[in-house]
């Protein structure tokens, strides 16, 4: 396989020995588009201005095209960067600043045709002898994106470059980029915190977390098939159900993964991933439940690999076309730090004071960061009842997604019927171990 760009163990550490970018390997294909995804401070920028020349490499090796690429002076690497504040020459029109790259590479040639195409493909053709405080914020945009298209770059790096824009205008030039980058051809690496962005933008999505590289796939993949509990509640909305479970697998009965007060009963024969749980026997799991593989319905119509738990409706939150249900089934949430809480009101404030600030400094100040848990397990199980949220709902520990036409009210009991073929289970570091990690569905390209 060609690459057009590849990173092999590359970090970035900064002064007094911050390591913020922890020894990345990532092979781009030529015309690929890749969403460097993550949340706020893991490295995004950095990985992608090291890419463009902005940023020494600390460790590791950058190739172009498959040339060592580490020393490359940023104007010797052809790259066309649009940043999130869309930088354009203010006093210069549309035209201009279209035209200046072109200008500086060749100040002689007559770049008419070459502007007007760029701007045509971009529809902004009327807006060409207008100057950039005559525009809107997506005008200048696509001006700031005609800018970097225009000279043909060998890849565009894209950081955050619709962040300050309104949600209509952010998918309406979702689609735009889309286009463009396809009808191009042009490798792309695009920087986001929001994974909707990343799912519908990329022909693959690498989610990082603290410098260090979680898993990059397709995004099918990484929804389906997440490498870890991070990764697992970093995509998707809402957000997976993440609840502590305890593996037990008797001798002579069905194995469970008990939930708290209620469990999930294993059907059998076993399945391949679920036999792999025993070793777990005994242990702290996470369970992973995404809002669509649970659902609202009688005992009596359970399917095959469907088990039963009963929940208690703290909170319906009507959506339009769906309705999201949260549920108390009596569990515990699963805490996942770099992320917020998934509930807050039961996140408990000890941990919180010890884990996101003091501890969090001091191990980042040690480079460790990439040894910090992917989950916390192992503060002691809240005392008494769940606390209110400041509006005086009771938080749920389990949201499942339904249509619009089920009537539930705060305070029913309902059952629900859980399917075990879309189960996720996670070992105490938070890596996934069910489904198996050495199994390959076909879901994976
Ligand atoms: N010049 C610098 N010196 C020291 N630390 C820096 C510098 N630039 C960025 N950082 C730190 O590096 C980390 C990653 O930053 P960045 O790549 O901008 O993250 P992201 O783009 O994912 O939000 C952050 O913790 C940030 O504070
Ligand atoms: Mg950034």
């Amino acid at each position: 396989m060609t690459r057009a760009i590849s990173l092999h163990d590359v970090s970035k550490t900064y002064a007094r020995g911050v390591r913020v970018v922890d020894r990345l390997s990532l092979d781009i294909a030529p015309g690929e588009f890749l969403v460097l995804l993550g949340p706020s401070g893991c490295g995004k920028s950095t990985v992608l201005r090291m890419i463009a020349g902005l940023e020494e490499i600390t460790d590791g090796e950058l190739l172009l095209d498959g040339a060592h690429a580490n020393d490359l002076l940023p104007a010797e690497r052809r790259m066309a960067m649009v940043f999130q504040n869309f930088a354009l020459y203010p006093n210069m029109t549309t035209r201009g600043n279209i035209g200046f790259p072109l200008r500086v590479e060749d100040p002689q040639a007559d770049h008419t045709a070459r502007v007007d195409a760029t701007a045509r493909m971009l529809g902004i053709e009327d807006l060409l002898d207008r100057l950039p405080a005559q525009l809107s914020g997506g005008e200048r945009q696509r001006v700031a994106m005609g800018r970097a298209i225009s000279r043909r770059p060998t890849a565009f790096l894209m950081d955050e470059p619709l962040s300050n824009l309104d949600a209509k205008l952010r998918n309406h030039l979702r689609a735009e980029i889309t286009r463009l980058t396809r009808e191009l051809g042009v490798t792309t690496v695009y920087v986001t915190h929001d994974q909707s962005e990343a799912m519908s933008l990329g022909d693959r999505v690498a989610v990082l977390r603290g410098g260090v590289l979680q898993q990059v796939d397709t995004p099918r993949a990484v929804y389906a098939l997440p490498r870890n509990v991070f990764v697992a509640a970093f995509i998707g909305t809402p957000r997976i159900n993440l609840l502590r479970g305890l593996v037990r697998a008797p001798l002579d009965g069905a194995m469970t993964i008990s939930l708290g007060k209620q469990y999930l009963r294993l059907p059998e024969p076993l399945c391949l991933d679920h036999q792999l749980l025993r070793v777990q026997q005994g242990r702290e799991v996470i369970v992973g439940l995404r809002s669509e593989a649970v659902r609202i319905a009688k005992p009596s119509s359970a399917r095959p690999g469907e088990v039963l738990l009963t929940g208690l409706v703290e909170h319906v939150e009507f959506q339009g076309h769906e309705v999201l249900v949260h549920f108390n089934t009596g569990s515990r949430p699963a805490l996942v730090p770099d992320l917020e809480a998934p509930r807050p009101a039961t996140r408990p404030v000890g941990r919180r004071r010890r884990d996101g600030t003091v501890l969090d400094r001091l191990r980042h100040r040690a480079g460790a960061l990439r040894a910090g848990p992917v989950v916390v397990m192992d503060e002691p199980p809240e005392p008494g009842p769940p606390v209110a949220a400041p509006d005086g709902r009771l938080p749920g520990d389990l949201i499942v997604r339904t249509t619009p036409d089920i009537d539930l009210r705060h305070g029913m009991q309902v059952p629900l019927l859980v399917d075990l073929a879309h189960l996720f289970v996670f070992d105490q570091h938070g890596d996934r171990i069910c489904p198996a990690p050495a199994r390959l569905p076909d879901l994976e390209e």
